[in-house]
């Protein structure tokens, strides 16, 4: 089966103040040691395979004081042109919050503020006409039913058990309209067996992929963009017509972040128009 990919419009973040300082995930160590400039052009790299791939990549200023701010995908959730933006959690990360919304509102999208802790694309994912929401660890259950309003697309709540896989972007990719893989031992039973069946055809993850981060992709419906330790996520991938491309990104897996973390994807008003095409 030949996969068709679609060109695609990112927002990344360069990692200029890039640091382990605190801890709100499993991965992150603020004791051990972390080279800022090794993790930039890391993030570079990752930037370069989009350009290569034909993509678009805007940038955002990053600030001084949010080591996380490197994690795009956490800025907004952005379907149609209209972005909504984010409430964090943990207070480390709550001044990213206004900064990405600025951004939206001067590139002249509708932006809706949150109503419940909401962190963007980490947990929020569209599959062609269906959002799948994440809740467990960040996301509040109580935001998908304002993600479901907001974009008018059906929301799927899926309950992540384990700690490591914190962001429903750690334990499961979006490979095309009608494909993802995941990690099934990430969600709860129940969660299992929704995706199941709306998913019969999945790629299945193995833990060791997982553990490195590698369901942490972004694909464009044919190329995916994953952590190059995800060895057997890539051969599974590869056998289902799916084109991998590893990318390093260990120093910003110290913070718990793989490529998907920091690729926000812009969809602009015409993304409406476009899958009405792919559709006929
Ligand atoms: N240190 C960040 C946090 O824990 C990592 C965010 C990763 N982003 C993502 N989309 N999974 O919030």
């Amino acid at each position: 089966m030949t996969h068709t990919p679609t060109s695609r419009r990112y927002l990344m973040c360069r990692p200029t103040y890039f640091a382990v300082d605190y801890a709100i995930n499993p991965w992150m160590d603020p004791t051990a040691p972390v080279d800022t400039d090794l993790a930039i052009r890391q993030w570079s790299a990752l930037r370069q395979v989009y350009l290569d791939l034909g993509h678009t990549v805007d940038e955002i200023e990053p600030l001084p004081g949010l080591p996380d701010m490197v994690f795009a995908a956490n800025g907004a959730t952005v379907v149609d042109g209209t972005a909504l933006a984010v409430q964090f959690l943990n207070p480390e990360r709550a001044d990213e919050a206004p900064a990405y919304a600025a951004w939206f509102e001067r590139a002249g999208f509708e932006v809706q503020q949150p109503k419940a802790v909401n962190e963007g694309e980490g947990d929020i994912l569209l599959a062609g006409e269906l959002l799948l929401a994440g809740t467990g660890f960040r996301t509040a259950h109580t935001a998908h039913a304002q993600v479901q309003e907001i974009f008018g697309r059906p929301v799927v709540t899926l309950q992540l058990v384990d700690p490591r896989f914190y962001h429903l972007d750690t334990a499961l990719c979006v490979l095309d309209r009608q494909t993802v893989a995941y990690l099934p031992e990430a969600f709860s039973p129940g969660s299992r067996a929704v995706l199941r069946r709306l998913f019969p055809d999945a790629v299945i993850a193995r833990p060791a992929d997982a553990e490195v981060l590698g369901l942490n992709a972004v694909s464009d419906g044919r190329h995916v963009v994953l952590p190059s330790q995800a060895t057997g996520l890539a051969a599974a991938l590869r056998e289902r017509g799916y084109e991998p491309i590893g990318v390093d990104l260990s120093e910003l897996r110290k913070a718990g972040g793989g490529p998907k973390c920091c690729t926000l994807e812009v969809r602009g008003a015409e993304s409406r128009r476009e899958e009405g095409k792919a559709r006929r």
